[in-house]
């Protein structure tokens, strides 16, 4: 069976700052959420959709299935109390049918289809599959509060994005190994990695950036103003 998309937007955004959660947020026009729906509207590869929300969000969040043009069947469901939590959340009701599963933060609006088919594609013959980008900058480590102490070389550095695809098996022994032994991690594939399985980049971009402050909020509404990346909504002109 096609994969199932899991998009994470049950987090309230703290720093962010804003009175309704971040996935909520205009951007645009149109709230953070659906910009991730209508990418993964457009994924062939892609055939249920299961999102964690805050509480009381359920009837926005279908408005927003609906705004995004999203055709697939849909499982709404809260999230837990760590980012963590509702991945595995979302996770244990994904159809067991499905061979893989794709992770992506509602807070990463400009995350593109290809980049989900790719992280899909891969995780399929891989077992696991990441957008992440190489490191552009100088990496400095800083000694509190303010004194450089190295420079760290930032050869075969990257950041890890979303969309993370893996095979659905492999990332269900991950989370429920990692809720056993109490680990906590920042991202899907260091679950899967701490089992010792291979986890591969596919290409991220720097617009796939995730919103976490008020000024990211800022860069992203400049870019939708740009008119270059308005969320593929039926209906929508320009
Ligand atoms: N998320 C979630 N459940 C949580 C926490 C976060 O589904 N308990 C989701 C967020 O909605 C977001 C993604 O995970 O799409 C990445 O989390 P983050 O950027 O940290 O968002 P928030 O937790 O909302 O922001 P903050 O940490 O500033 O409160
Ligand atoms: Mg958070």
């Amino acid at each position: 069976m096609k994969a199932s998309a899991i998009i994470v937007a049950a987090g309230s955004g703290v720093r962010l700052g804003h009175p309704a959660p971040k996935a909520f947020v205009p951007l645009g026009g149109a709230p953070m959420l659906r910009y991730s729906l209508a990418a993964i509207a457009q994924v062939e590869a892609i055939g249920e959709a299961i999102i964690t929300l805050p509480s009381g969000m359920e009837p926005a969040a279908r408005a927003e299935i609906r705004a995004a043009g999203l055709a697939m069947p849909v499982k709404l469901t809260p999230g837990g109390a760590e980012r963590q939590d509702s991945v595995r959340i979302a996770l244990e009701l994904a159809s067991a049918h499905a061979e893989v599963v794709v992770v992506h933060d509602a807070a990463r609006p400009f995350a593109t289809p290809a980049s989900f088919a790719a992280a899909i594609a891969v995780a399929a013959r891989a077992g696991a599959a990441i957008a992440a980008i190489p490191l552009a900058d100088t990496l400095k480590r800083v000694s509190e509060p303010n004194l450089i102490v190295a420079t760290v070389p930032r050869t075969g550095l990257w950041l890890a994005q979303t969309p993370q695809a893996f095979r659905r098996d492999l990332l269900l022994e991950a989370h429920r190994r990692a809720l056993a032994d109490g680990i906590a991690a920042t991202d899907d594939a260091d679950l899967v990695q701490r089992l010792g399985a291979a986890v591969e980049v596919v290409p991220g971009s720097p617009l796939n950036f995730k919103i976490t402050t008020a000024d990211d909020l800022a860069i992203a509404a400049a870019i939708v103003a740009s008119r270059a990346h308005r969320p593929a909504t039926p209906g929508a002109n320009g």
